[in-house]
């Protein structure tokens, strides 16, 4: 079984789906509400235990309610919460809009995640004890460094979801195995809205990278290999959130099974699309089963 450590956040996602997502200053009536666990961190965990790996979930929840749903909602698809501390304060929460189009717009308040500003003897063990190390960008970057440093000196393959996109050190970048951004993160990383131009930027900084294009598919470059893009299968999308996240858990499952990389991308892209045909992150994140058959 591939072992897996996500270092990264939980948030409780307060949905609301709408036909049409407002314009600035406008207000719009919407279809419907829901809370629905999510968070970068717990998604990719979700996902990566759902695809048959072995995970420990490293972060914070708060101690109210949604910290308690939060973590059963992980626990049940079986992902070992032991790291996972409970903060005095509220969990983090996840404001989005879904539109008619299966779009979204969010917006984070880290809540617990802004607490988690270190790791300790605990956490770095069981990064040690991984086979991959996944990292985003909703906890503080304090943490995600000492993540990285974590893994990378321990040979532990390391996969950065650049998210929410920020200007990066050298030094995390450094540590980074494998980055996946979207097509709006690479282009804010590299300077390139076109893709092709980003990879080749981003390809000074990391070794290897996918750039997801959502319906598009992806590319894929690494250093010394052309550039390669995967076609997305077609579905009816009907809610992306959670679509990257479960890309990059069920990826790093396939990638730590020994799978080559154009076979790895195409089961993550199935899971992915199985993911959008669903409302809401870590609860449309489909089993191994499910992806396999699709
Ligand atoms: O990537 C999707 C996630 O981003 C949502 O679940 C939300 O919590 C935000 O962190």
């Amino acid at each position: 079984m591939t072992k897996v450590a996500v270092l990264g956040s939980t948030n409780m996602d307060l949905v609301a789906y709408v036909d049409r997502a407002p314009e600035r200053g406008e207000t719009v009536t919407g279809r419907e509400f829901r809370t629905i666990p999510g968070g970068k961190g717990a998604n990719q965990a979700v996902a990566a235990a759902r695809a048959g790996g072995d995970v420990m979930m490293i972060g914070a929840v708060g101690d109210d309610e949604y910290g308690v749903r939060m973590r059963e909602n992980l626990e049940h698809s079986g992902v070992d919460t032991d790291l996972l501390h409970t903060a005095e304060g509220p969990s983090g929460t996840a404001h989005i809009v879904v539109d008619g189009k299966g779009s979204n717009a969010i917006v984070v308040i880290p809540g617990a995640n802004g607490t988690v500003t270190a790791i300790g003897p605990g956490e770095i063990a069981a990064i040690a004890e991984a086979d991959l190390l996944l990292l985003q960008l909703e906890l503080p970057l304090s943490a995600v460094l000492e993540g990285a440093r974590a893994g990378h000196a321990q040979g532990v393959r390391t996969i950065l979801t650049p998210s929410p996109v920020q200007q990066l050190p050298a030094e995390l970048l450094d540590c980074v195995d494998l980055l996946i951004a979207n097509e709006y993160e690479a282009a804010e990383l590299s300077g390139h809205a076109e893709p092709h131009a980003a990879a080749e930027v981003l390809l000074s900084q990391v070794p290897a990278l996918v750039i997801t294009l959502g319906s598009k598919g992806c590319l894929y470059a690494a250093r010394g290999s052309q550039t390669v893009h995967f076609p997305a299968p077609e579905v009816a999308a009907l809610d992306t959130t959670g679509a990257g996240d479960t890309f990059v858990g069920t990826l790093a499952v396939a990638l730590g099974e020994g799978r080559p990389v154009p076979q790895a991308i195409a089961w993550a892209s199935s899971a992915a699309a199985l993911c959008v045909q669903k409302p809401g992150a870590s609860i449309s994140m489909p089993y191994r089963s499910e992806i396999d058959a699709a």
